[in-house]
């Protein structure tokens, strides 16, 4: 068992270093992802600018060519797609069912060839992912959908503008609706749209290739269908999400972190509640500035669709609150299952029960070091945030989610003063005297085990 735990790849955190600095975030995946997948729409080149380099875009960059689109990388975070060589429009369940996104190929194959086959998402830690929103809405487009060997199976003769009205503003239904819908004919409106920045980014990039959407980032979006769509050049916007994450690492670490690049509105639910917990929080232009408060008090937060706080800034935000003055209280309300991660917080010290969808965070005045392991993306954030912040150093497993969405984590976190380093096999011994930000071990990709957002 030893040896297999000194095997594993991880990130050893060493705790107590005050974060300070200015952080420019990379492209945002949750807007890549699509992004990517609406270029099967075009038959022309597509070249994408500000790609974070993460293993959920390797994985969508596998799927569009084993579709048979060309993906070329450039130095820099630069994605050339071309898809006007696809030639099948079934998607293989071997790299589907390593990224729920995926799914958004449905509406983009629906779109380009009337027809798709892509495997149904089975679900991840967080809880099923149900994808009939994505299904009513296709069916409404005109597509027969039926599931045959666990693949969803959507095919129409053509489709047809109309107007769809999602029970919730589901981000990925919106998203697919959209890609569908881009080459219908006729105009469709998406009632009771999801109105997150990254499906402006989508629809703003489609745009970009011809498509007529309007009313992105509203509760209302219509699309007027066009029969082609052409080659583009886009830059993806900044991943309010990874800059959020370094913004609460400044805060749990008593630091002073900027974050820059990005439009401060994209991070005003986090600024607010920064701000109640006691932080300085400053905008300005491009950037916005959290000075930690010596130490901050408990607060109530919800999780909610844009523009309320994101279901995935809970995980860091909850590794903050844990070390409050007070009891904090969050409630999860997008997924069932995003309190998995703070058993491992727990062992950390951190004080939080857990009743159906609501925490209750007592706060507590210390975190110790452990041994601890990401069950997702963003809960492995908030791992390395209390590790950032507890006495001792701790080792951080699970780095197959954390690459899956942070780009250069332990890069960045070492450009503001923190000590964190990616080992595998046998654990390094920390020097004792300050390592500074230069000691790097290699970089070391670990294969996927399960899905998460
Ligand atoms: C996207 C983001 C994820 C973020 C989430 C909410 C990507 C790649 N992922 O996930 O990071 O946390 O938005 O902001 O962009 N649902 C249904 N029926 C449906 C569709 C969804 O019940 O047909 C449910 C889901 O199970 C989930 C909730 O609605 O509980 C939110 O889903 P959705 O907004 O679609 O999120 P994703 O697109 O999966």
């Amino acid at each position: 068992m030893d040896s297999l735990e000194g095997l594993r790849t991880k990130l050893i955190v060493e705790g107590g270093h005050r974060l300070e600095g200015v952080v420019a975030p990379p492209g945002a995946k949750n807007a890549a992802l699509p992004i990517m997948a609406a270029a099967i729409l075009s038959e022309s080149e597509i070249v994408l600018h500000r790609v974070p380099r993460i293993t959920d875009v390797d994985v969508m960059a596998a799927i569009l060519e084993s579709l048979g689109a060309r993906v070329r990388e450039q130095p820099g975070g630069t994605l050339v797609i071309d898809a006007s060589s696809i030639s099948s429009f079934r998607a293989p369940y071997a790299l589907v069912s390593k990224l729920n996104a995926s799914f958004d190929v449905t509406g983009a194959l629906l779109g380009r060839f009337n027809q798709a086959e892509v495997p149904r998402p089975g679900g991840c830690v967080l809880g099923p992912r149900a994808v009939e929103m994505h299904l009513r809405g296709f069916e409404l487009l005109g597509a027969s959908v039926d599931l045959e060997h666990g693949s969803v199976i959507v095919r129409a003769p053509a489709l047809r503008g109309t107007r769809i009205e999602l029970s919730k503003p589901s981000v990925g239904a919106t998203k697919n609706i959209m890609l569908a819908a881009v080459r219908a004919r006729g105009t469709t409106t998406i009632e009771h749209a999801a109105r997150e920045p990254e499906v402006v980014d989508l629809a703003d990039f489609l745009n970009a290739m011809g498509a007529r959407v309007s009313g992105q980032g509203t509760e209302s979006i219509a699309i007027e269908g066009v029969s082609k769509l052409h080659a583009c050049e886009y830059t993806i916007i900044p991943d309010r999400l990874v800059a959020g994450t370094y913004l609460i690492a400044g805060a749990i670490t008593r630091g002073d972190v900027t974050v820059t690049g990005l439009d401060p509105a994209m991070l005003a639910a986090l600024s607010e509640q920064l701000l109640a917990s006691g932080c300085d929080v400053a905008t300005e232009g491009v950037s916005v500035r959290v000075r930690s408060a010596k130490q901050w008090q408990a607060v109530d937060v919800t999780t909610a669709p844009y523009p309320g706080f994101p279901t995935d800034l809970q995980p860091p935000l909850v590794a903050y609150l844990a070390l409050a003055d007070g009891e904090s209280r969050v409630e999860e309300t997008i997924f069932d299952a995003r309190f998995v991660y703070v058993s491992e917080l727990a062992r950390m010290g951190a004080d939080i029960t857990v009743s159906g969808r609501t925490a209750r965070i007592a706060g507590v005045a210390k975190l110790k070091d452990a041994v601890v392991e990401a069950p997702d993306i963003r809960a492995g954030g908030a791992l390395v945030l209390a590790a950032l912040a507890a006495e001792g150093t701790s080792e951080v497993g699970g780095l197959e989610f954390i690459d899956r969405g942070y780009e250069f984590f332990e890069e960045r976190l070492a450009s503001l003063g923190a000590t964190v380093v990616r080992a595998s096999g046998v654990a390094p011994v920390m020097p004792t005297a300050d390592i500074g930000n230069t000691v790097k071990l290699p970089r070391i990709v670990t294969p996927f085990r399960a899905q998460s957002s």
